[in-house]
């Protein structure tokens, strides 16, 4: 069983996102990944190249584990999160961003998302209404807020979704905007900046 996501990204011409070059078939990757990336019971052993489900019983995202639109609140585990994304539909798997081995980034900072995400259409103030290398220009920060869990465990929401403040006034869900500006009640405050 090969674990590789076989195919490549490409740009075709004038897009401001990479393509695969083929689609993904295979849930070989992401399974092996989420026998443990994942909120789930189990029912025995997994079987390397069987499907997940055959031998995991997923938690279903719904309340109280997931806020209403979807975004991690308790400890989900990533796998969760990520099968909600348009990434993971577009045959994005894991190893498009973390070394399989190391765990490390494959690539620092916006460069992680530079590789099929061109940088002068998103990381440009065009796009993210902030100064260049300031405090809010991450992408992650964005489109993947983190949430802090044990006091001391941060971990990021892997559904790469939008941030959108205006579902957060009637789900209550939170919104990434909101983890560096308060909400005063007129105006745009800085959280820290009085
Ligand atoms: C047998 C269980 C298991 C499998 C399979 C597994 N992991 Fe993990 N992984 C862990 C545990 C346990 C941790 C540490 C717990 C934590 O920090 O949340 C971890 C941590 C990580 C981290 C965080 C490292 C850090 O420095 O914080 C990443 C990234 C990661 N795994 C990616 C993957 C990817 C990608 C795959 C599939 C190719 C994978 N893991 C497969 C158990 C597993
Ligand atoms: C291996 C390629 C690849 C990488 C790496 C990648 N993306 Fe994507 N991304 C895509 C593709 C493909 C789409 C889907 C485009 C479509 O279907 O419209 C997408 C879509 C998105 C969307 C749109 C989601 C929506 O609901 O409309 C966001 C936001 C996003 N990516 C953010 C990121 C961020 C943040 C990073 C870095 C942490 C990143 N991407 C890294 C390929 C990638
Ligand atoms: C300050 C917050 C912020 C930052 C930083 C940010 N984005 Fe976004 N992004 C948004 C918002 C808001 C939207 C929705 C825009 C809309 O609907 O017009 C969006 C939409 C997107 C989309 C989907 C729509 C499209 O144009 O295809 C992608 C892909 C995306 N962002 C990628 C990125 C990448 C890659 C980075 C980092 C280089 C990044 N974003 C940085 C806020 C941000
Ligand atoms: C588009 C890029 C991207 C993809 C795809 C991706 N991750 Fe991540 N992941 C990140 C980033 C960025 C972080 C934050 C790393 C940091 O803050 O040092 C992260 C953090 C993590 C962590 C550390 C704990 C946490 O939740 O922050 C784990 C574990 C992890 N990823 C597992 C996975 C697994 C398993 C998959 C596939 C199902 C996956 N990731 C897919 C970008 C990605
Ligand atoms: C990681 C922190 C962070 C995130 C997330 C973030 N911002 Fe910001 N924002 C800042 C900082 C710092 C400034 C001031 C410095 C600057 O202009 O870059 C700022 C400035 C602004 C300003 C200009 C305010 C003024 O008084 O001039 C607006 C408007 C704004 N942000 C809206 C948003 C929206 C909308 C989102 C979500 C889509 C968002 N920000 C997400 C940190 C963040």
């Amino acid at each position: 069983m090969s674990l590789k996501a076989r195919g490549t990204w490409q740009w075709a011409e004038g897009a401001d996102i990479a393509q695969r070059s083929e689609l993904l078939t295979s849930n070989h990757q992401i399974d092996s990944c989420a026998r443990c990336h994942a909120r789930r019971g189990t029912l025995g052993e997994y079987h390397p190249g069987k499907p997940l489900l055959d031998t995991h019983r997923l938690a279903i995202v719904e309340e109280p584990l997931y806020w209403p639109d979807g975004q991690i609140r308790d400890e989900v585990y990533v796998y969760g999160s990520f099968i909600q994304s348009k990434m993971h539909q577009a045959g994005v798997a894991c190893t498009n961003c973390h070394n399989p081995h190391s765990n490390q980034l494959v690539a620092e900072g916006n460069g992680v998302c530079a590789q099929c995400h061109l940088a002068s259409t998103y990381d440009n103030p065009t796009h993210h209404r902030h100064q260049i290398a300031s405090a809010g220009s991450a992408c992650v920060d964005c489109h993947m807020p983190s949430q802090l869990y044990m006091g001391v465990d941060s971990r990021r929401d892997h559904s790469m979704r939008i941030p959108r403040p205006d579902l957060s006034m009637s789900t209550g869900a939170p919104n990434a905007c909101n983890q560096c500006h308060s909400r005063p009640k007129c105006g745009l405050g800085l959280l820290g900046a009085g």
